[in-house]
């Protein structure tokens, strides 16, 4: 199994920030369109496309090693959020630490160090859907190889930002994410810093 295939088995389509702060989903969409790179991230499908497509991406996660090995490595699974009502969708809050993608939405969850964060699984430099890689404990893109801490922070590679975060709140035992509220570390950088709620 390639690399370029667990990419196109997680790629969705995400959502750009426009200056308002406003998400889109056009905006990842069409930028892979014309890059041609990532051939799945525009991917949408029906609930039963989307039932075998999570049991083939689970299956990929396995034979590639993105699934728990080992105490210390963060587990990465799949998620379906639910509708919460306008542009808005909750998760269960996350029992431990680990990372959860939503494809359909272009949303990812991660608990790390006591705090949760929503991301946008769009690598915030060009739009391609980003990965989690167990082994090293950080995002990853995998058309320019930037690379990104638990907490969405840049590490290295051609992203010029930390990964896009979206608001979020907790409501008892669930996380309420608001896509259209997608913050860009670069031009709010305090937005950016509050984005994210206590485990
Ligand atoms: S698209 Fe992710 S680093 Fe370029």
């Amino acid at each position: 199994m390639t690399s370029d295939n667990i990419s196109r088995a997680l790629a969705a389509p995400g959502r750009a920030a426009t200056p308002d702060g406003a998400a889109t989903h056009e905006g990842a969409a069409a930028s892979d369109a014309s890059s041609g790179d990532c051939g799945g991230c525009a991917l949408r499908t029906n609930r039963r496309g989307f039932i075998g497509g999570v049991a083939a991406a689970l299956a990929i996660l396995v034979v590639d090693g993105l699934l728990p090995r080992d105490a210390e490595a963060l587990p990465a699974a799949l998620v379906q959020g639910g509708a919460a009502g306008g542009h808005e969708m909750a998760y269960p809050v996350p029992a431990a630490d680990g990372v959860q993608i939503d494809k359909g939405e272009g949303v990812i969850i991660a608990r790390h160090a006591g705090m949760i964060y929503a991301f946008n699984l769009s690598c915030p430099h060009q739009n391609t859907a980003l990965r989690w890689n167990e082994g090293s404990n950080q995002f990853q893109c995998p058309r320019h190889k930037s690379k990104y801490q638990p907490d969405g922070v840049f590490i290295s590679g051609r992203a010029t930002r930390a990964m896009d975060r979206f608001a979020l709140r907790r409501e008892g035992d669930r996380l309420v994410v608001d896509l259209d509220k997608l913050y860009e570390q670069d031009s709010d950088a305090a937005g950016w810093g509050a984005a994210k709620v206590a485990a």
